[in-house]
């Protein structure tokens, strides 16, 4: 694996990868790499003949009191995990290398950016957009991996991707849970071991609502919100549904319905989402 931190040097090691043809598939995250991101990684492995990943902490899409200090940074365990993944390219800039000038031009997302996580946390998917946008540019994959995790933003993505022309495919991935239904992240560490403990219960009262069979969307949101209220710690951010993926208000239930929630931990903020069809 060769590992690079500067665009120019990324740029002298693909030319030849491209010369040859080869197809080029692309992995951004954030770091703190776990079994979601390698998830992401084996996919790219499977159908690209080169696997690039990105390791980039962007500040642009942290709010002003959100967790960018302190966002897990390990650089040399994730170089370990990229390199058992199969990652031929593992690019890891720092910040100026990224914004050299500073940003002094950003993407305004104007669908779906003012709910769910948007609207808790203003900003947050410009700076995702933004900095898509020119790893994309840096990279030029064939194809770029998110997963489904972070449903609104693979569904901004794949719209920034349209409306831009990009020439790339961007292909979402299943998400990755532990064995008790809660979403692998990079966040769970932050939580204390109580806090652990209760965190399934997020997606099973999502689970259990999608079960319910009701058409009634308020229903499946109250039953959520009942449910998540029960829990003794922490608070909820929001309990929402949209259509998916527009992410446009439901207008009556056919079609995909996301019904999507997040909760504060004490020191974590974790989201999830489960997707109901309506037929
Ligand atoms: P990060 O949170 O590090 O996630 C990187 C990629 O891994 C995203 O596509 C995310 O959806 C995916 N991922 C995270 N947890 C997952 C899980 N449990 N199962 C499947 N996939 C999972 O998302 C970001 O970084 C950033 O916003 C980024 C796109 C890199 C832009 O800065």
């Amino acid at each position: 694996m060769i590992s690079v931190s500067v665009v120019k040097e990324l740029q002298q090691v693909l030319g030849p990868i491209r010369a040859e043809n080869k197809t080029i598939g692309f992995v951004a995250t954030m770091g703190a790499l776990h079994e979601g991101h390698q998830s992401l990684m084996k996919q790219a492995k499977q159908t690209c003949d080169i696997l690039i990943v990105s390791i980039f902490v962007n500040p642009l899409q942290f709010g002003p009191n959100e967790d960018f200090d302190s966002y897990p940074r390990q650089l040399e365990q994730d170089k370990k995990i990229t390199k058992s993944a199969g990652c031929d390219v593992l690019f890891h800039p720092k910040e100026l290398d990224v914004y050299p000038d500073g940003p002094t031009q950003t993407i305004h997302v104007n669908q779906g950016a003012s709910v769910l996580c948007g609207k808790s946390r203003p900003g947050h998917f410009d700076g995702v957009a933004t900095v898509v946008l020119k790893l994309l540019s840096i990279v030029r994959p064939h194809k770029a991996f998110f997963g489904q995790k972070d449903a609104q933003q693979l569904a901004i993505l794949k719209q920034l991707s349209k409306e831009f022309f990009l020439p790339v495919q961007i292909i979402g991935c299943p998400t990755v849970r532990e064995k008790d239904g809660l979403a692998k992240s990079s966040r769970n560490m932050r939580l204390t071991r109580n806090e652990r403990e209760l965190a399934p219960k997020l997606y099973q009262a999502l689970q259990e609502a999608a079960d319910l069979s009701v058409y009634n969307v308020n229903e499946l949101i109250a039953y959520v919100t009942t449910e998540l209220q029960r829990i003794p710690v922490g608070e909820i951010d929001y309990v929402e549904a949209y259509e998916y993926p527009s992410l446009k208000p439901i207008q009556q239930p056919v079609g995909t319905v996301i019904l999507a929630l997040a909760y504060h931990f004490s020191d974590a903020r974790l989201i999830d989402h489960i997707l109901i069809n309506y037929n």
